[in-house]
């Protein structure tokens, strides 16, 4: 836990309330209790105030203020990123910072593709906002009713729609960004071309918060699709599933937005806790993918193109069942199944997570080989795996043996495991020059893992760049950086 060596003093927190006014500050616990507790309840912190500055200006005069005074600043987006970065420590001395009233969206430029949002904006009022404007905005994650785009690019996060769109990081032209000393980097430019030195936003991009607070962001848009094609597939198992994305791929001319992979285990949580959630296919099976295709074009070849690889699919016993939604809502409703995933695993007591990336080719024998690991490490452990493995993403969350009482006791001793079971895990990924943190990041939870896996230098040059931009160490300390 980092150390605080004094708390903020009343004059330096009086100072910081004078520049939000009444609206944009509080103390009261009940206000602050659910921005003080981390997604899953793993960390719940204390803070010295809660503000919620309504301008750039504001935001930039609050820094100000907490580096002079050394205030350490914590800045919090929609509170669902999973690893505690956006969570106060416990001492209590740190001002937590959220972004929510800043949720304008600025400018919406169609011929140029492009929108400037407020770091604030949730990211579903985004994806609304350009689809109004007949643009799609790409980022799509299970979170986004809640997320913010402040927090999205602060994670680099990733979603269902990397394999098209790419990480957060490509959906980003320009930012405006609020520096440890309360100086505003203004870089709202709407380029596509600039190679005018350094690329500096990319330095906030990923940073959870350690180097500046994002305030707004031009994000690129797309042309928006015109025909949609969903299909819920029975593989053969996690090799099948690769060889068969590689088919769909080619076989509809890169139309793949997503490819999903789905454990028996996964679904089987979903249809068990999740209300009004049916199996799609009529048999069970160990594996299912859930794949998007889009086109431009609404004359229905691209549903010709996807029945065509699917057929071949089937033939070479890839595939075992398939069904393919006949409307928005089938397939609004298949997304739900996966989207749910998360959430119905906290139904089957503790979990210990593993957002993990090999190279797409080695997904399969990364499951293979983690499931083997952590049975052998934790007996009766279920082995959780789905996700993005288009991008080679694998969520491999397992949890607690399903014999066991899911709280008190026994909950501790799993959720105690935690480092161990991990470091069996990102061993295995290591060694497959793979990402112990494939789109979640760093933030607190991570922190030890990140010592441990990165080469000296990496993280060497990352202390460095701390240190430049935030000598004081005021900015989300303790976060990221060992
Ligand atoms: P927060 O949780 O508030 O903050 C995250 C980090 O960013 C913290 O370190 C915080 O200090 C910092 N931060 C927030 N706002 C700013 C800002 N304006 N300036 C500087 N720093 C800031 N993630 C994925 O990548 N892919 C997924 O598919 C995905 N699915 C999810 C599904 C569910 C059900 C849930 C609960 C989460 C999922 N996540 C996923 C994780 C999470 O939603 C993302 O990491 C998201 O991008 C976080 O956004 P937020 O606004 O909630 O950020
Ligand atoms: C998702 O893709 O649903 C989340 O990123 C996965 C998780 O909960 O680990
Ligand atoms: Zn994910």
């Amino acid at each position: 836990m980092a150390t605080v060596l004094h708390q903020p003093s009343a004059v330096s927190l009086e100072r910081i309330k004078s520049v939000v006014g009444p609206k944009g500050w509080t103390t009261d616990p009940a206000d602050m209790a659910p921005l003080l507790l981390e997604e899953r309840g793993h960390y719940r912190g204390r803070a010295a105030l809660l503000v919620r500055p309504a301008s750039t200006a504001e935001v930039a005069e609050v820094v100000r203020i907490c580096a002079e005074t050394g205030t350490p600043v914590v800045p919090q987006g929609g509170n669902t990123g999973m690893m505690g970065g956006a969570t106060p420590f416990e001492h209590g001395g740190e001002v937590l910072l959220s972004l929510s009233r800043m949720n304008r969206i600025r400018a919406i430029d169609p011929l140029n593709y492009t929108m400037t949002a407020e770091a604030g904006c949730v990211l579903a009022n985004l994806q609304k906002a350009a689809d109004d404007a007949d643009r799609l905005f790409p980022l799509s994650l299970g979170a986004e009713g809640t997320c913010q785009i402040g927090g999205n690019l602060s994670t680099n996060a990733g979603g269902v729609q990397v394999l098209r769109y790419g990480m957060a990081r490509d959906l980003v032209l320009g930012l405006e960004v609020v520096l440890p000393d309360g100086r505003v980097l203004e870089g709202l430019r709407g380029l596509r071309k600039d190679n005018t030195g350094y690329d500096l936003k990319q330095l906030f991009l990923g940073a959870e918060g350690t180097l500046g607070i994002i305030t707004a962001a031009v994000l690129k848009l797309f042309p928006r699709p015109r025909e949609n094609e969903t299909a819920f597939l029975a593989v053969r198992d996690p090799a099948a599933a690769i060889e068969l994305l590689a088919r769909i791929r080619s076989g509809t001319g890169d139309a793949v937005t997503a490819f999903e992979l789905i454990s028996r285990t996964a679904l089987g949580m979903v249809l068990r806790h999740i209300p009004g959630t049916s199996d799609p296919l009529a048999e069970p099976h160990q594996w299912y993918v859930l794949v998007e295709c889009a086109s431009g074009d609404s004359g229905g070849g691209l549903r010709d193109a996807l029945e065509r690889a699917l057929a071949g699919a089937l033939e070479a016993g890839l595939i075992l069942d398939a069904t393919l939604a006949a409307s928005a809502q089938q397939s609004k409703a298949m997304w739900r199944l996966r989207d749910s995933i998360t959430e119905a695993q906290k139904h089957e007591g503790g979990s210990i997570k593993h957002d993990v990336s090999v190279p797409v080719s080695s997904v399969a024998t990364f499951i293979a080989e983690a499931s083997t690991a952590v049975e052998r490490a934790v007996p009766g452990i279920r082995p959780v795996a789905f996700g993005h493995v288009g991008d080679g993403n694998i969520h491999f969350n397992v949890s607690q043996p399903g014999s066991e009482p899911r709280e008190g006791a026994p909950l501790a001793a799993f959720l105690a495991r935690w480092e161990e079971v991990n470091r069996v895990v990102h061993d295995i990924v290591a060694r497959m020059n793979g990402s112990i943190s494939a789109e979640h990041g760093i933030g607190r939870r991570k922190v030890g893992e990140l010592a441990h896996y990165k080469s000296p230098i990496e993280i060497e040059l990352m202390q460095t760049l701390k240190r430049t931009l935030d000598p004081k160490n005021i900015m989300n300390p303790g976060k990221v950086v060992p």
